[in-house]
């Protein structure tokens, strides 16, 4: 898609946004990217090779054994000697970095994302479960749903004025990009690789929506003849049209979408020889977001914040509300009947944060009655809802082939579903007000909670991966945070030993903390190590050279088996974002921590016989209060508390 003027002229200096490049060459995207900028941001760096590789060793150390260790020190050295291959690879990065605006990005969409074959349901599409609500009524239901598109709405709005807020990291700007990435924007599938495609900023950009109801599709405009956004109650209206003109579940064409990617890349050529479901195809990729009205909880756990978590991330499966999903669509907001609503995105665009900031939008708006249903209910005499084009269904054929194809998609999700487990929890001893007043980093302090109750379980470290944010730096994405550090097991060990003073248990805790803390800096300033070493990987790969040994020995493999995969993801209403974990021995755990609370999802596999979310839970939540009773007995600042 070729970026054109009046996109041009939507950005501000502070904002990027970005064609689709994946479609584009890369020396065009550079040029394209050029234009856009006076070079409002820095550069992603390229870190000095020697810098990389000490850290690279500490994060090594505590997950292999002396002997492992020695050996992983030796292929480093051979590595990194002038006659090896490491300050090549090192060179031809920096070139690299010197030719594009972010050396990083297009590896990284490929490699994290695009490449990527197994299905995006469970292994990369994170749920967000937004404040829980209670329907008693359809009504009700609808109502929510109307307000939460106006308010989605109000927001793509902002986006498009640039007029959300710039944020910070300290004094530093971020880079704004992801949020012109979210809306209209879809995954498209590929026989060996997928492609991304962003519709939202198209000259002539979607003006439309999709909502889905018993796996029917239907296209409703949000705009009117005007230009304006349809109001609460006229979106209501269209809503309850939906509802009736799908009393009973059809097909699940929309369960291919949660295949493996070569096999939904297949099925999508096939589903497109058709020409009506190629303008149906068309239609829900190039909507603005997607959104689907559920019935009630399919299996209910007996913890609403567990059934709500699973229905964002996997709608429960092939008897729950999987088959009213598009799950190549970056934003799928969910509306369940009885009020467990939350959305799931497809994580190539964006990072957690603009997510969040878009749901605390949405709940904002709603709790501020700007979406205006409310007062307009109250009015005595209500003018009736004219001139709104009825939904317009979104017809499939659905040939034998298909039929067998969805068959398949039923049997693999089912699996993924019967294999995830979860447990998400609000936190209630204390939040992050509590941990400052300690003269601690938050998200260290949970941090090193989490990496506790690990070793809590496993007697043994386990390497644990936390997204930091790169936006300091243009069209910055995440860096790897190792947390697994040798001061986190000294810290583990210390607090587990019955032996050990208060006193040694405080200072070990701090120190892990501190260490987390150094590591973060480093990350959010694009030293960490695994962007880099991915870059050494990638360039000898490019270059046609051998894979280095670096990357099969023991201590990389090691320490790069994520066990644990966690992230913070903060927002202002009490919800929370969950994902499944990274391996299939791991566990997954992303928090909102709040001044008071700590929300959590937590989550792991079923199939691995070490690994179960509730212990976890228990784990994480005896080693939050073991910290906290360890910093109060060591005398810590109580009169904040
Ligand atoms: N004493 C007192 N207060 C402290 C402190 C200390 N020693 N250290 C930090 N704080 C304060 C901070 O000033 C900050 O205050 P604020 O709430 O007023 O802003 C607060 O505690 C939080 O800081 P901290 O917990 O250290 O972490 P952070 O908010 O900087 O977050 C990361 C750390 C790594 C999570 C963040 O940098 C990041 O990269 N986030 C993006 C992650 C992401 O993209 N996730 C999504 C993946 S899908």
């Amino acid at each position: 898609m070729a970026l054109t003027a009046s996109l041009l002229l939507r950005q501000g200096l502070l904002y990027s946004a970005r064609s689709n490049f994946i479609k584009a060459s890369t020396a065009t995207m550079v040029m394209q990217s050029r234009s856009r900028h006076s070079d409002p941001l820095p550069h992603l760096p390229v870190p000095a090779l020697e810098d990389t590789l000490n850290k690279y060793l500490r994060t090594v150390k505590p997950l292999v054994t002396d002997d492992e260790f020695r050996v992983t020190e030796e292929i480093v050295n051979k590595f990194k000697a002038p006659e090896g291959i490491g300050p090549k690879l090192q060179v031809r990065l920096e070139q690299r970095a010197k030719a594009r605006e972010n050396w990083l990005y297009d590896w990284w969409m490929r490699s994290a994302y695009l490449d990527y074959r197994w299905p995006v349901v469970v292994w990369s599409s994170p749920g967000l479960v937004f404040p829980l609500q209670e329907f008693k009524t359809l009504d009700d239901q609808l109502s929510f749903a109307a307000k939460m598109i106006v308010g989605a709405l109000d927001y793509k709005r902002m986006v498009d004025e640039k007029i959300v807020p710039v944020e910070y990291m300290g004094k530093d700007k971020l880079d704004m990009s992801q949020y012109f990435n979210i809306l209209g924007t879809c995954r498209i599938p590929g026989v060996t690789r997928d492609s991304i495609s962003f519709f939202g900023q198209e000259a002539d950009p979607p003006k439309h929506i999709v909502v889905a109801h018993n796996n029917h599709f239907f296209k409703i405009n949000v705009y009117d003849k005007n230009g304006n956004t349809l109001s609460a109650r006229q979106l209501v209206h269209l809503l309850r049209n939906v509802v009736e003109r799908s009393t009973h579940p059809t097909n699940p064409v929309g369960l291919l979408t949660t295949q493996n990617r070569n096999v939904w890349g297949k099925a999508y050529k096939k589903i497109r020889k058709d020409r009506m479901n190629r303008a149906s195809v068309d239609e829900i990729q190039r909507c603005i977001f997607l959104l689907a009205l559920d019935g009630p909880i399919v299996n209910p756990t007996g913890n609403i914040m567990t059934d709500a978590a699973l229905n964002c991330v996997h709608g429960n499966g092939p008897e729950g509300y999987a088959g009213n999903r598009w799950y190549d669509k970056t934003l799928q907001f969910t509306v369940g009947k009885k009020g467990a609503v939350g959305l799931t995105y497809e994580h190539t665009p964006a990072e957690g944060p603009p997510i969040a900031n878009l749901m605390d939008h949405i709940m904002d708006f709603i709790a501020k009655g700007k979406d205006g249903l409310e007062a307009e209910s109250k009015q005595e005499i209500q003018l009736p809802v004219v001139d709104v084009p009825r939904p317009e269904r979104l017809m499939f054929n659905v040939s034998q082939d298909i039929k067998l194809e969805i068959e398949d998609a039923k049997v693999s999700l089912q699996s993924l579903v019967d294999d995830l487990e979860m447990t998400c929890f609000n936190f209630t001893g204390f939040g992050k007000n509590f941990i400052k007043s300690q003269k601690l980093s938050p998200d260290s302090f949970l941090q090193m909670a989490i990496q506790l109750a690990f070793y809590r379980i496993h007697k043994e470290p386990g390497a644990h991966y936390e997204s930091a944010s790169t936006r300091k730096f243009l069209y910055g994405r995440t860096e790897t945070i190792r947390s697994c550090s040798i001061e986190s097991v000294v810290f583990a060990k210390t607090i587990l030993d019955p032996e050990a003073p208060v006193s040694q248990k405080a200072t070990a805790l701090r120190n892990a903390v501190e260490a987390h803390k150094n590591y973060v800096k480093s990350a959010v300033n694009g030293h960490g190590v695994d962007r880099h070493l991915l870059g050494l990987k990638l360039s000898a790969i490019e270059a046609g050279f051998d894979v280095p040994t670096l990357f099969m020995d023991v201590g990389y493999i090691r320490s790069s088996h994520m066990r644990l995969s966690t992230s913070q993801v903060p927002a202002k209403c009490d919800a929370f974002m969950c994902f499944g974990p990274l391996v299939p021995d791991g566990y997954g755990c992303c928090y909102n921590p709040r001044p008071d609370n700590i929300m959590f999802g937590t989550s792991a596999f079923n199939s691995s016989p070490e690994t179960d979310s509730a212990t976890f839970r228990a784990a994480l939540e005896e080693s939050l209060m073991d910290m906290h009773s360890i910093l109060l007995a060591d005398g810590g600042i109580k009169s904040k508390l």
